[in-house]
């Protein structure tokens, strides 16, 4: 077959192709798989086209002639901006569609927005499948983890072409049909979530090392390095040590020391921790994240504050080497508490929406192509594997064997740290969060008190069924 070549034969069809959308169908084919896209944007398309050179690729500017040139039923995948740019492209294309075709959203969409489009296109005949897909441009070319939720016999027909191109582990594809619904875009904001924590800890170990121990970015460099070549290897501390050593073509300073230190978002991490709280079910570090990033944007005001309090950092006074081994240590106990906090999130939606998830399958597929990759994410799986009911991850025993060996050096990093007054929320409340979790009484009886005193809430007792209020100033309890 001449390449490039018009068929009503393709394979697989994708809408958007920006760079996420353009590489994924690069490389499906790079698998062999014939593959067509739509642009409006002529540039796109024939971009898409150039680098597909050589092999069964098309562009499209119009969309019916695009949907009419793919087999059916038709699997569509949409790589669009979330919000109300994925409702208006679904608006176009339903007319078009037979029934039993199948529409991906492969974007960061609002797992609610996912419900409630899977239950308007299922009314209409249509399969619909949100899909989260990790990994960046990087991933996309050449294997992202990918997170698919809907219809799971739709999800067969789709099934060898996301195997084909998944990043692999030990020969593992990094896919998996994740559940019902809107299951697979939730498992991907939680993973969102996730990696607005690690990256907001490495962010606080960058702030120890350069205002606590007064390290060069050569220096951190090379400390980042050597923890990736051990057991914290990851993809984000990759990512981190590279930073370090990185000047762009013709300059001499690091780049970073240039970049401005107010953070951007999209609103993955607010949504992980907005629908924790819904789920009752805290995610202090990634809470902690998403605020320090909101702090971050108010630079006037820091500016000012910086000058009516004191910032001088007189140098943490200790011996550099065993304080970066216990650096090493706290990182390695909040990544893991981060982590912990997000799977318990998804045992709580599980249970909640009915998306019957399995955790095993998911650590699964984050060990390779997604942003949240690292070597523990094995120890995550194997304990998943050993008990599928695990209610928590801290609660497995290789897990804490972990924890109780790097729980010393979080506790000497965080005090240290806080005695010099830099900032460390994320890994504060991540020892914080360990610490309440690991109390078998927590302090919650005088909440309780409390709240009965001023508003009659009541409160239960040890040993007793009912629930009782108390006459605080005067009488006895009252039934
Ligand atoms: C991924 C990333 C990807 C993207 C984030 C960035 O898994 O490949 O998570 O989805 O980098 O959405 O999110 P923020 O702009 O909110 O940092």
């Amino acid at each position: 077959m001449t390449t490039n070549s018009p068929t009503d034969q393709y394979t697989f069809g994708m809408i958007g192709l920006g760079t996420m959308g353009r590489n994924l169908l690069l490389n499906m084919a790079d698998h062999d798989f014939a593959v067509a896209g739509y642009d409006k944007n002529p540039a796109q398309s024939e971009l898409l086209e150039k680098d597909g050179a050589g092999k069964i690729v098309k562009g499209f500017t119009e969309l019916e002639p695009f949907v009419k040139s793919l087999k059916t039923p038709r699997s569509i995948m949409m790589l669009v901006p979330a919000g109300p740019i994925v409702d208006s492209v679904i608006a176009e294309l339903v007319p078009l569609l037979d029934k039993g075709d199948i529409i991906i959203d492969g974007g960061n969409s609002h797992f609610t927005d996912t419900t409630r489009r899977d239950g308007e296109l299922a009314k209409q005949g249509f399969h619909f499948f949100g899909m989260g897909i990790s990994g960046g441009e990087e991933g996309a070319r050449h294997g992202p983890s990918m997170m698919p939720g809907g219809d799971k016999t739709a999800y067969l027909t789709v099934e060898p072409v996301l195997t084909a191109v998944s990043a692999k582990v030990n020969g593992d594809p990094c896919v998996t049909y994740i559940g019902p619904g809107a299951s697979g875009h939730f498992v991907k904001m939680v993973h969102n979530g996730i990696e607005y924590a690690i990256m907001q800890l490495l962010a606080e170990t960058y702030e120890v090392m350069r205002k606590g121990l007064k390290m060069s970015n050569a220096d951190m460099h090379e400390v980042f390095s050597g923890w990736n070549a051990g057991r914290l290897q990851s993809f984000l501390l990759e990512v981190t040590a590279d930073i370090f050593a990185y000047t762009e073509p013709g300059a001499s300073d690091i780049l970073l020391d240039g970049i401005k230190d107010e953070a951007k978002s999209k609103g993955t991490g607010k949504w992980t921790s907005q629908i924790a709280m819904d789920l009752v079910t805290p995610v202090s570090a990634i809470d902690s994240a998403v605020s320090m990033r909101d702090l971050s944007k108010y630079k006037t005001e820091r500016v000012e504050a910086s000058k009516l309090y004191d910032t001088e950092y007189a140098g943490l006074d200790v011996d550099k080497d065993a304080f970066l081994i216990e650096l090493e240590q706290a990182y390695y106990f909040a990544m893991i508490v981060a982590y912990a906090q997000g799977m318990h999130l998804l045992h709580s939606a599980s249970a909640q929406y009915g998306y019957d998830l399995n955790l095993e399958s998911i650590s699964k597929i984050w060990r390779g192509g997604c942003i949240i990759r690292s070597t523990f994410l094995e120890t995550m799986m194997e304990a998943y594997g050993i008990n599928p009911d695990l209610k928590h991850l801290l609660l497995s025993p290789a897990v804490s064997d972990i924890i109780n060996e790097t729980q010393p050096g979080i506790r000497s990093v965080v005090g240290a740290a806080v005695m010099l007054g830099i900032a460390l929320p994320t890994y504060a409340t991540a020892l914080s969060y360990f610490d309440a979790f690991r109390s078998a009484d927590m302090p919650a009886n005088l909440i309780q008190a409390q709240r009965d005193y001023f508003g009659a809430h009541t409160f239960e007792r040890i040993g007793q069924d009912g629930v009782f209020h108390a006459q605080w100033q005067g009488d006895q309890a009252q039934p």
